[in-house]
């Protein structure tokens, strides 16, 4: 694994962004997994300015985001389709018919979600998937007990996700209590995981995800199992950590 500890948010988002960058350079016809939360937001105002400043495009390029609340009106302002259009995918030259994000209002959402590991097949699976880490080491809607193999499906947001995102909502009770998010299983079939986190509520999920056991208890532990991982960090969210780690990209520690 890699573990990359920057000075500032800002440093992070730069390197996501940078990484991104290069693999849709190189691979113009690239599936992206991306995530919501407020932890990418720097690293898409970054492909933004990539995209507007030096012609970074998209045009042929795949998303397939990790999950969403069950409920939600795509147009409604805490929606993660409507996140994703504000935050990214109106401002770059996506081609909407490429952009895939869980289904939270299909009549049968289990067939959506077999619908949704089908299209990630068709696809030829993702390239690279951008992660944030809750505060209870959730990855994407999968909370503490998800199976590690799991699939994208249907969960029961727990309390402590409810309360973390309340934040966004008028109050806790709008807070949906139902999501479809790809599993554990789902996202280490990425060929690369790039987990983002940044400050101090984050410090003791980081630290459980990287040098903790491999538990369920600990969802993001769970990428110790892939082979090609990379954490870009902060100074607060590293805090906590117990090995010697890095502050740029190096391809030896893996
Ligand atoms: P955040 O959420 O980026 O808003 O902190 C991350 C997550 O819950 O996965």
């Amino acid at each position: 694994m890699e573990v990359i500890i920057k000075e500032s948010y800002d440093q992070i988002s730069l390197l996501a962004a940078q990484i991104i960058a290069d693999l849709v350079h190189h691979r113009p016809r690239a599936s992206l997994g991306l995530a919501t939360g407020s932890t990418p937001l720097g690293a898409y105002r970054e492909l933004i300015r990539m995209h507007r400043e030096e012609g970074l495009d998209f045009s042929q390029i795949v998303t397939f985001n990790l999950d969403e609340y069950v409920g939600l009106a795509e147009d409604n302002d805490q929606s993660y389709h409507y996140f994703m259009w504000e935050n990214l995918f109106k401002h770059i030259n996506i081609i909407p018919a490429n952009v895939h994000i869980p289904d939270g209002n299909a009549k049968d959402l289990e067939e959506a979600c077999e619908h949704y590991e089908m299209e990630i097949d068709d696809h030829g699976g993702v390239d690279v998937q951008l992660l944030g880490i809750g505060s209870n080491g959730h990855i994407a809607f999968n909370e503490p007990g998800s199976s590690l193999g799991s699939r994208t499906r249907i969960k029961t947001l727990t309390q402590q996700t409810r309360r973390d995102n309340a934040r966004f909502f008028a109050s806790i009770d709008e807070v949906p209590k139902y999501c479809v998010t790809m599993g554990i299983g789902t996202i280490l079939e990425a060929r690369k995981l790039l987990l983002l986190a940044n400050g101090a509520s984050k410090a003791e999920a980081v630290a459980a995800a990287l040098e903790g056991p491999i538990t369920a208890s600990v969802p993001a532990s769970a990428v110790q199992l892939h082979p090609d991982v990379t954490f870009i960090i902060d100074k607060a969210a590293a805090a906590k950590l117990k090995r010697e780690y890095h502050s740029e990209l190096s391809r030896v520690d893996r």
